[in-house]
């Protein structure tokens, strides 16, 4: 039976590997040449792979299982060097950069949902190269340099320079990204998003400023307020054209002015100057245009107060994991079509046939014959996927299912404990109603289990900020929050004081 392509699935891989050391990846990197593609988190490329976008490609080399790659250190000089599979979730949780890379925090914390940020990369999305991507403005303010390897050298370039055009980058075929360097700059930083909801979406615009002030001395006092001098700024704009762009006429305006009312009002006029919006679904050019001085006015004015917010305690869903998958020897893995994986899942060690193509919830699903977790939207929207991956929350439908060897797993038919007797989460879903058409409910449970076992007595926005990556389409969502507390109040009381 020949399937209408709307029912077909997309590109068929057939060959996956998993190197524990740089210099095999890059072996393999060049030995498969143009039909093998790097996987880190796998959140852009699954869909690509799936909407046939990656004509040609049918193997991935997987970078998350070497141990080089997924660190955030300080080097001797003061910069910050950020590996090639630090996640989003590491991103928001690392102090270093809380204390100074603050507009690379923020822009992290606006990626997708938590299941999302536990797997998807800064380095994956940088090299994806929308202009909506919310982390490379941040990076292009703090003048991020890229270290690229081959097997043949190193090539350090600043990521200003890395941009061809609209998705297009100067990455040779078959170079990696090893290292995003963030250089010891003094200043302070800030990055703001606006997009057409609170999770899970898309920049209409965003913007991310570095700015250095003159010495307290140098300050210009109007009445009373003393205002600081720009000694240096860096303004960079996203999701407005085909790249993301420097806002030049208002850096220069802004060289050596003191940030008062009617500088920063006039440095707002001038942040769209020399740039042409785009039209897009998510907003029109006029639309974007009228943004952008606004959005630029609220943004110097809280960064000049020391207003950029972080996100304080935020859940994870990674619980005591710090956010790093296992790496390192005895992990590396090479299957083909015909290999089987193995792997635990929920406590059992199971071996299953695999199927290269498949992702981690059809596989549980299909191979394994573990059907309680869902798939909604294939596409990292929905969380009705949800799994534990090595201990992390992670959305099922964008890992690739030969990542599961070696690995452990819990779907939601790991949730009751020994006796059968059901998780305190799945319980109070019952006692409270929170269930209609169930088919949202097992994503829900997973995440819900993650964040009372991360933190166990979460606060209303922690609950919405773990759920912001899960849909439901009946329930209206009160009684799921209603059930979460009710889940926290019983394992508070059987806490041992
Ligand atoms: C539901 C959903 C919501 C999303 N929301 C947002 C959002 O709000 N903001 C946003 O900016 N993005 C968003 N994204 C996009 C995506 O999650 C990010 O771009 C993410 O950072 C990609 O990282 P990854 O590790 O998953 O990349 P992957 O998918 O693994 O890789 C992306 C690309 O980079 C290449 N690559 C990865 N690592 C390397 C390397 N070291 N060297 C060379 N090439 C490499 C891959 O071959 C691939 O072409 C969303 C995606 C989904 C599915
Ligand atoms: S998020 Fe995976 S199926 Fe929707
Ligand atoms: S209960 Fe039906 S989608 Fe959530």
């Amino acid at each position: 039976m020949i399937m209408h392509p709307i029912q077909q699935r997309g590109q068929t891989i057939k060959q996956y590997d998993a190197p524990t050391t740089i210099e095999s990846a890059l072996k393999l990197l060049a030995d498969y040449g143009k039909r093998a593609r790097v996987i880190a988190g796998g959140t852009d490329l699954i869909v690509e792979l799936d909407r046939n976008q990656r004509q040609g490609v049918d193997t991935l080399i997987d970078l998350t299982r070497i141990p080089e790659l997924n660190q955030i250190e300080q080097l001797a000089n003061g910069a910050i060097r950020i590996g090639a599979t630090v996640t989003h979730n590491q991103i928001v949780a690392s102090d270093l950069l809380r204390e100074r890379g603050v507009p690379l925090v923020q822009a992290c914390w606006e990626v997708g949902s938590p299941q999302l940020r536990n797997r998807a990369t800064v380095v994956g999305n940088v090299v994806t190269a929308s202009p909506a991507n919310d982390t490379i403005s941040a990076l292009w303010a703090m003048d991020a340099q890229l270290t690229l390897r081959s097997l043949t050298g190193v090539r350090e370039i600043p990521l200003r320079q890395f941009y061809k055009g609209v998705r297009q980058t100067f990455l040779a075929e078959n170079e990696l990204v090893t290292h995003i360097t963030l250089p010891a700059r003094a200043g302070k930083g800030i990055y703001v998003k606006l997009g057409n909801r609170r999770a899970q979406a898309i920049s209409v615009v965003h913007l991310a400023i570095w700015l250095e002030e003159e010495p307290a001395h140098q300050t210009h006092t109007t009445n009373t307020v003393a205002f600081p001098r720009v000694k240096h700024v860096d303004i960079a704009l996203g999701s407005v054209a085909p790249t993301i762009v420097s806002a030049a006429a208002a850096e220069q305006f802004l060289q050596g002015q003191p940030l008062n009312v009617d500088v920063i009002a006039e440095a707002a006029r001038l942040v769209g100057v020399g740039v042409k919006p785009i039209s897009d679904v998510r907003g029109s050019a006029d639309y974007r245009t009228d943004l952008l001085p606004i959005m630029t006015k609220r943004a110097l004015t809280a960064l000049r107060d020391g207003h950029a917010v972080l996100p304080t305690d935020p859940a994870f869903l990674q619980a005591a994991t710090n956010g790093l998958f296992p790496t390192g020897n005895g992990l590396e893995s090479s299957h083909s079509q015909d290999d089987m994986i193995h792997t635990t899942i929920n406590g059992n060690p199971i071996s299953a046939p695999l199927g290269t193509h498949q992702t981690l919830v059809d596989w549980l699903r299909e191979a394994v014959g573990l059907t309680g977790t869902k798939l909604g939207c294939a596409e990292g929207e929905c969380g009705s996927c949800t799994v534990f991956l090595d201990g992390m929350a992670v959305m099922g439908c964008l890992v690739p299912a030969a990542r599961a060897h070696h690995a452990d797993i819990m779907t939601v038919e790991g949730l009751p404990d020994q006796s059968g007797e059901l998780h305190p989460i799945q319980q109070a879903f019952i006692d409270t109603g929170a269930v209609q058409c169930g088919y949202c409910i097992p994503g829900f449970l997973m995440s819900g289990a993650k964040l009372l076992e991360e933190k166990p007595n979460p606060s209303h926005e922690q609950i919405l900020q773990a759920y912001s990556g899960n849909l439901c389409r009946c329930t209206g969502y009160y009684k799921i929050i209603e059930a979460v507390h009710a889940a926290s109040d019983v394992l508070a009381a059987n806490s041992p004081s």
